[in-house]
């Protein structure tokens, strides 16, 4: 039986029992494997846009499933599927500004598939206003930690397959101007992770606020001549942090 790390355990987990499903990037296939495996998806596609990441899916294959022929597809991003060909499309382990290139590539095909499951490994913010600037709605987030990291999947849809309303695209299609310092926040750290109580989430946001404190401090002690502007940039983004920890440590989160 295939082992998955917590971090494609949380997105197996996302996988609804009957799904089709392509993983795109799938470099060494564990995840479309398992989900096979495990009789979760009756049809799954793994997909990769280099060579050797799927020579690497292949030698997984011949290891752990002997003669078994699985569907191993060349290409980059969602070229290699069909419209609609598979109900969720998972794509994790890259950067969010790769993932929303490789979905804006086509949108019509992009928007044939009932679900994604996201997991950028940087450029989160991006990635979401990105979503929601294109029509989808973010209706589910979850951190799973990875080392000494803490990872974060969206499922998104789109809003061509679901009336559904994200609950992030509600708060930030409420917020107005002067609530912009909010509305960045929300896309960094979703309004989802405070509902769901998400357990890693107390953490996640500690470690946003120990990286800014060493960029202020840093800035404090450094000679450049422009850093006043820098310093206050710093220091309300700390205070904005301190707020939406105070919120998780307090259990405290609803519509405002
Ligand atoms: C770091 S691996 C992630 C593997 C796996 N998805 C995971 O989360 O563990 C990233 C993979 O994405 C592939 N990749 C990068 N750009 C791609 C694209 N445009 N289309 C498809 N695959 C791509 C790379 O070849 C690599 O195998």
């Amino acid at each position: 039986m295939i082992k998955l790390s917590d971090r494609l355990k949380a997105i197996a987990d996302l996988i609804n029992p009957g799904e089709t499903v392509a993983d795109i990037g799938t470099d060494h296939g564990f995840l479309p494997m398992s989900l096979w495996e495990t009789g979760k998806s009756p049809l799954v596609i793994l997909s990769d846009v280099n060579v050797g990441p799927l020579k690497k899916a292949e030698t997984n294959i011949a290891k752990y499933f002997p003669g078994q022929s699985f569907d191993l597809r060349i290409g980059s991003g969602l070229q290699t599927l069909e419209h609609g060909e598979v109900d969720t499309v998972v794509i994790a382990g890259m950067g969010g500004i790769l993932i929303s290139d490789i979905l804006a590539e086509d949108i019509n095909k992009t928007k044939s598939f009932k679900r994604y499951i996201l997991q950028p490994r940087n450029a989160q913010k991006y990635l979401r206003a990105w979503l929601i600037n294109n029509g989808f709605h973010i209706t589910d987030e979850k951190l799973v930690r990875e080392g000494k990291f803490i990872c974060e999947i969206i499922s998104a849809v789109s809003n061509n397959q679901s009336a559904e309303t994200g609950y992030l695209n509600q708060l930030i299609s409420k917020s107005d101007n002067e609530n912009k310092e909010q509305c960045d926040m929300y896309l960094e750290i979703s309004p989802i992770l405070f509902v769901k109580k998400d357990p890693l989430l107390v953490e996640f946001i500690e470690n946003k606020i120990k990286i800014e404190l060493n960029i202020l401090k840093s800035l404090k002690s450094g000679v450049k001549s422009d850093k006043s502007h820098k310093i206050k940039l710093s220091e309300d983004r700390i205070k904005s942090l301190m707020k939406f920890l105070k919120r998780s440590l307090a259990n405290e989160y609803e519509y405002e």
